[in-house]
């Protein structure tokens, strides 16, 4: 008896042991050098849920992005992910990578980096491919990860792989099929994220700090809020004085002011199929909502960041500045003193 005990103690370990060398290594964030402007400042476009073949106005936000682009000579272009319809890419050589991304944002300003997270309609097709660094022989400006970070001296970008957080995909897919390769399970891979995202927001040194998912936090669009995120992710992002989580999701323009926190939410989603309809409000202070195609661009100084949200017609639909209120690091957040 207590032989065989031992035996299956044994087994059990080796079983275990087999487990964390078969587990996808707890891989560090990676980091992103990307040098701001000879004046400190950093400028960019954020534009989501847009992979439509220049369908459902895509093609004329691209336009519009370009000019703005070009007038605030942007350093380089977030994507907030669904960057393509229905279901990503079937592989490396999809031709919707083409014909949804570089014949459809041509403009000059627009040849810069893109830094891209995925969102849900992306993990319905190939992923790993989506993840290939093999697109960039195609078209060098696409950088597409799961969950890294952008440092651009004035200003930290955390992106965050959000999809994995809606338990809906996993519990209730309905007809569709979700590339889980590299994240299941799913409990593992958000401990593992989470602890990597603490860990390198704590050890960030930079003026502001910004996260970008696919996923809403705080939206009164069709999606509206999402809970996985408020409970696991917005608690990471409150200790560690991030300023701003900017996302897409919901299929326009949003911006948000927590009430119980300095973190504002912006919403730019509104890269082509928009118009859902739907507005519901949740607690959360709505500073300014428009259900339209459009895009943003952010601005970041060191003293200030200047958002602005944009039409398919370039014409600007609202302005939100906000100036810096940390004195120092320590300052702020005086319980990482006692940690040290
Ligand atoms: C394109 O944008 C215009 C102006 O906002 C809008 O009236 C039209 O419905 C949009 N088209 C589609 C397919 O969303």
């Amino acid at each position: 008896m207590a032989k065989d005990s031992a035996a299956v103690a044994e087994v059990l370990t080796v079983l275990a042991v087999a487990a964390l060398l078969c587990a996808p290594a707890i891989a560090e964030l990676t980091r992103l050098e990307h040098p701001a402007k000879d004046d400190g400042t950093v400028s960019l476009l954020v534009v989501g849920d847009w992979g439509r073949k220049g369908t459902f106005n895509q093609s004329r936000v691209a336009e519009q992005m370009g000019r703005v682009g070009e007038k605030l000579d942007i350093d380089f272009v977030i994507s907030t992910g669904d960057n393509f319809y229905e279901t990503g890419l079937t592989g490396v050589d999809d031709e919707a990578f083409e014909q949804s991304f570089t014949d459809i944002y041509t403009a000059e300003s627009l040849q810069k980096p893109w830094y891209l997270v995925l969102g849900n309609h992306d993990y319905k097709g190939d992923v790993l491919a989506q993840l290939s660094p093999v697109l960039r022989k195609i078209d060098n400006r696409f950088i597409c990860m799961r969950s890294f970070i952008v440092d651009a001296e004035i200003v930290d970008f955390f992106f965050i792989d959000t999809t994995p957080f809606q338990l809906k995909y996993w519990t209730h897919p309905k007809g569709d099929h979700y590339d889980w390769r590299d994240v299941a399970p799913r409990g593992k891979y958000i401990d593992n994220l989470l602890k990597d995202l603490d860990k390198e927001m704590k050890k960030s040194t930079a003026k502001w700090k910004i996260a970008v998912g696919h996923h809403t936090m705080r939206s009164v669009s069709d999606h509206g809020d999402t809970t996985e995120l408020l409970q696991l992710l917005l608690p990471v992002l409150k200790d560690n004085g991030i300023d701003f989580y900017i996302n897409g999701h919901d299929h326009c323009l949003e911006h948000i002011s927590s009430r119980d926190s300095p973190i504002q939410f912006f919403t730019s989603g509104g890269g082509s199929k928009a118009w859902r309809g739907v507005f519901q409000p949740n607690e959360d202070k709505l500073k300014f909502f428009y259900d339209g195609q459009g895009f943003m661009s952010l601005q970041l100084h060191q003293d200030k960041a200047d958002f602005i949200f944009y039409d398919i017609d370039g014409q600007i639909l609202y302005k939100y500045s906000q100036t810096s209120m940390k004195k120092t690091h320590t300052l702020q957040y005086p319980r990482y003193i006692t940690e040290e």
